[in-house]
C-alpha cells in the first residue's frame, strides 16, 4: 500500500507539473533600474507573480544584492542580477517585458519636466539596447517625464527599425490607482469595486481622470469632482512634498507597475478582455501619443479604446491639456533626433 500510494502521489505530482508548465508559458521580465526606490519593491512584486518564469534585475550598481535577496523568495521565477552596462545585453536577451524605472526622481519644487535633462539620456541609451537585444519585448516606461520619455523610446526604436507601436507603453497606472482610492474615500463606496478611467498624460493637468465614468456611480457635487480631479493631478507632488527631498512615490508606484506588468503578461498569455489605461501611440485625439483605456493582447496593444462620454468639465480639461502634452511629446521627439 505504501508503495502504491507513494507512486500515486508522485504521479499526481508529475501531472501537476506538466499541467502547470503547459498552462503557464515561460515569460522573462527585465527590470531596468532594479536597485532604486521603485526598482526594489517592484522586483519583489514581480517575484511574487506566478506568470513570471525568469526575472532579470539590472541597474548600474547594486543589483547583485537585490537579486540575491529577492531570489530567496520561494516562488516560481529564477532571479538573476546584472550590474553595469557590459551586462545589460544579457539582462535583456529573451525578455518578453522590460520595465523601466531607471532615472532620477523629483525633489520638492521640481516639475517632472525638470528631470528631462538627465532621464532623457538614460532612456535613450536603455532603449538603444532594447532595440538590439530584445526588439520584440513589451516596454513599460515608468521613468519621468513619461509624456516625453515614451516619444523618445518610439524614436529610438524607429531609428533602429524595430518600432512596433503595439509594444510601447507609458505606465500611468498610478494615476488610476490614486483616482480609485480618492474616489472611494469621497463617495464612500468599497474601493475594490471602484473603476475610474484616467486619460491624457502623466504630469499635472495632462492627467485627466474621468470621474463621470466612475463606477460605482455616486452623485458627487461639482466641487467634489473638482477637488478629486486636482488631488489626482497633484498626487505625485503630494508624495514628493511629504518625502521632503527623499524622492517621489516608490511603494505605490511599485504596486502600480506590478499591476500593469501583470496585465501585459495576461494579455500576452491570451487572457481575454484585459483593459488598462496607458500612454500609447494613439489616434483617439489629434496628439500622436495619448493615455486612454487600451485592450491588451498577445501582441501588446490590441485596441485603443475611445474616450467615451465626458462631462463639460472633462471636455474643458481635455482642451486645456492638449498644448502642454503636445509640447512634451515634441520635446521628446526632438531630443531623440538631435
Ligand atoms: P531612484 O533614484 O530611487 O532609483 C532610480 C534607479 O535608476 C537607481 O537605482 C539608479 O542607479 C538607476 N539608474 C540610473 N541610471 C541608470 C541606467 N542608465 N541604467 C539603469 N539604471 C539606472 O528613483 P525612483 O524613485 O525609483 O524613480 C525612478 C523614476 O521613476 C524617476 O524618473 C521617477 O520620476 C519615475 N516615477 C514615475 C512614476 C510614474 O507614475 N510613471 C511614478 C513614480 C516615479
Ligand atoms: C508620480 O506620479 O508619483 C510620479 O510621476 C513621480 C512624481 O514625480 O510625481
Amino acid at each position: 500500500t505504501r508503495l502504491r500510494s507513494s507512486s500515486a502521489s508522485s504521479q499526481s505530482h508529475l501531472l501537476r507539473r506538466s499541467y502547470s508548465s503547459d498552462s503557464v508559458p515561460e515569460r522573462k521580465v527585465a527590470v531596468l533600474g532594479a536597485a532604486g526606490g521603485i526598482g526594489q519593491p517592484l522586483s519583489l512584486l514581480m517575484k511574487l507573480n506566478p506568470l513570471v518564469s525568469k526575472l532579470a534585475l539590472y541597474d548600474i550598481a547594486g543589483t547583485p544584492g537585490v537579486a540575491a535577496d529577492v531570489s530567496h523568495v520561494n516562488t516560481r521565477s529564477e532571479v538573476a542580477g546584472y550590474a553595469g552596462e557590459e551586462q545589460l545585453g544579457k539582462a535583456l536577451e529573451g525578455s518578453d517585458i522590460v520595465i523601466i524605472p531607471a532615472g532620477v526622481p523629483r525633489k520638492p519644487g521640481m516639475t517632472r519636466d525638470d528631470l528631462f535633462n538627465i532621464n532623457a539620456g538614460i532612456v535613450k541609451s536603455l532603449c538603444t539596447a532594447i532595440a538590439k537585444y530584445c526588439p520584440n519585448a513589451l516596454v513599460n516606461m515608468i521613468s519621468n517625464p513619461v509624456n516625453s520619455t515614451v516619444p523618445i523610446a518610439a524614436e529610438v526604436f524607429k531609428k533602429a527599425g524595430t518600432y512596433d507601436e503595439k509594444k510601447l507603453f507609458g505606465v500611468t497606472t498610478l494615476d488610476v490607482v490614486r483616482a480609485k482610492t480618492f474616489y472611494a474615500g469621497k463617495a464612500k463606496v468599497p474601493v475594490e469595486e471602484v473603476n475610474v478611467p484616467v486619460v491624457g498624460g502623466h504630469a499635472g493637468i495632462t492627467i485627466l481622470p474621468l470621474f463621470s465614468q466612475a463606477v460605482p456611480k455616486a452623485n458627487l457635487a461639482d466641487e467634489d469632482i473638482k477637488a478629486l480631479t486636482k488631488r489626482t493631478q497633484d498626487g505625485g507632488t503630494e508624495v514628493v512634498e511629504a518625502k521632503a527631498g527623499k524622492g517621489s512615490a516608490t511603494l505605490s508606484m511599485a504596486y502600480a507597475g506590478a499591476l500593469f506588468a501583470d496585465a501585459c503578461l495576461k494579455g500576452l498569455n491570451g487572457v481575454p478582455d484585459v483593459v488598462e489605461c496607458t500612454f500609447v501611440q494613439s489616434s483617439v485625439t489629434e496628439l500622436p501619443f495619448f493615455a486612454s483605456k487600451v485592450k491588451l493582447g498577445k501582441n501588446g496593444v490590441e485596441e485603443v479604446l475611445e474616450l467615451g462620454p465626458m462631462s463639460d468639465y472633462e471636455k474643458q480639461g481635455l482642451q486645456n491639456l492638449i498644448p502642454e502634452l503636445k509640447a512634451s511629446i515634441e520635446k521628446g521627439i526632438k531630443f531623440a533626433n538631435q
